[in-house]
């Protein structure tokens, strides 16, 4: 019988420790640190170097680097996210909340797959007839495609050494499971050891590995964070319930680049590529006041996106602000600026402002758009809808160029709009 130890885990960043902590000292959460149970007689979890099969020293320029054409294309929006499609060696991790497509988005990459040879798609979630059901809508059937349903790692890794695939897909690491571990499948060790274990098992063959995770906002138990060090690309796929947007975020990419997105849309027959999304933003625009068009860089690419702002005389004393797609406290400086340096009353107004279609971003080039919606809810005045308008604000009121500015100029010319930019926060009364 193998002997049993406890260790304590944070299930929104993974740190481990050896006594329980109310708050996490590693990403600061409260109350996200939970006891685990782990088998002393398993081995201790092996990062990605385990794949290293000789500790023979080398020269770094007599090392064989695996050139890039080894990359295989499987479809163009999740290839840019990649950096140019998936390498032949590597472990990816696709992460989202459930429902949102992954297990879409794995059947279609599996067909574009099965063309440069076969694929191994192996799932604990559905059964055999589902999957095929769901590929057939796809249109995603392929001979070369082929399923096993199991969450046995040790059933995988037999599947996985006598199988003659180009690529492997696993659908989902929390139903992995190691018969010889004492804990549950779903735990953290559980999870964790299966998927260091597979990790080894791929390295050793050079095929491609696409790995799913559920990432669950309450029990965020044994999610992507805990694995994204054995791993070497983890993606993100993102998105509101209520839109069909859905965004592919690089986080990690030992590959390329990770602030690149995909777009899709959610269609009836599966993710959809977006190649101008800008067109899909504004797709309803309205030209209602408090609409105004801005635009934000998501990794490389320029978008157009209305951003809309609702002021109302408040009620209750102590003005509401709420923000949907931008952060708040970008909103309440935003505000500040406006009351102090353009002499805007907005301390009387609930101001609502979201961006609309379902998109969010950090960027703070859409600050004036951001400013100028909300003084055209507050003045129940429309704005130009053929204007674009772009700048930081800073807290003088100044505003500044934004970063990019030449690939937002061609974005704006390319939709026939004109590009706005101010100079200072005074100078806002001026548009209206
Ligand atoms: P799914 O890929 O099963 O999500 P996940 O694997 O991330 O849990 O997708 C689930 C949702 O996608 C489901 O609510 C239905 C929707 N969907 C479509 O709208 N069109 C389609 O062609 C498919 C296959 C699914
Ligand atoms: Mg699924």
């Amino acid at each position: 019988m193998s002997k049993v130890s406890t260790v304590y885990v944070c299930a929104s960043c993974g740190a481990e420790y050896s006594s329980w902590q109310g708050k996490c000292s590693g990403c600061g959460e409260w109350n996200s640190v939970k006891e685990f149970k782990q088998g002393k007689s398993s081995s201790p979890v092996r990062g990605n170097l385990a794949w290293v099969e000789s500790v023979e020293v080398q020269k770094i320029d007599e090392v064989k680097i695996a050139p890039n054409s080894e990359r295989l294309k499987i479809g163009s929006e999740i290839d840019r996210v990649l950096g140019g499609g998936l390498m032949s060696s590597s472990v990816t991790l696709l992460a989202g909340e459930p429902g949102i497509g992954k297990s879409t988005i794995l059947m279609q990459a599996a067909y574009k797959l099965s063309k440069l040879g076969k694929v191994q798609y192996i799932s604990g979630e559905e059964s055999a007839s589902q999957i095929a059901d769901r590929a057939k809508r796809l249109g995603a059937i392929s001979g070369n495609i082929e399923l096993a349903v199991t969450s046995d790692v040790e059933e995988i890794l037999k599947i996985i050494s006598s199988s003659d695939a180009r690529s492997i897909i696993i659908d989902s690491v929390q139903t992995l499971y190691l018969p010889s571990l004492p804990s549950a499948p779903g735990s953290i060790t559980q999870v964790r050891e299966s998927v260091a274990t597979l990790v080894k098992a791929i390295k050793a063959k050079e095929t491609p590995l696409i790995l799913v995770s559920h990432v669950n906002k309450e029990g965020n138990l044994a999610g992507p964070k805990t694995l994204e060090h054995m791993v070497d690309t983890v993606l993100y796929l993102e998105g509101e319930k209520f839109s069909d947007l859905r965004m592919l975020r690089g986080v990690k990419n030992r590959f390329g680049p990770t602030d690149e997105v995909g777009v899709f849309e959610m269609t009836g027959g599966g993710l959809a590529a977006v190649s101008n999304p800008s067109e899909l933003f504004l797709k309803e625009k309205s030209n209602m006041p408090g609409s105004v068009i801005s635009c934000v860089m998501e990794g490389t690419r320029p978008f157009l996106v209305e951003i809309q702002a609702l002021a109302n005389k408040t009620q209750y004393g102590y003005p509401k602000r709420r923000a949907i797609g931008l952060a708040e406290e970008r909103l309440d400086m935003i505000l500040a600026v406006l009351e102090r340096r353009a002499k805007i009353n907005t301390a009387e107004f609930d101001i609502y402002c979201s961006l609309a279609g379902g998109i969010s971003t950090k960027d703070p080039a859409v600050d004036l758009g951001i400013a100028l919606a909300v003084v055209s809810a507050i003045y129940n005045k429309a704005i130009s809808d053929k204007a674009v308008f772009l700048g930081e604000i800073g807290l003088t009121g100044d505003i500044r160029t934004v970063r990019l500015l030449k690939k937002r100029e061609k974005e704006v010319a390319r939709l026939g709009l004109s590009l706005e930019l101010l100079k200072n926060i005074k100078d806002l009364k001026s548009l209206f």
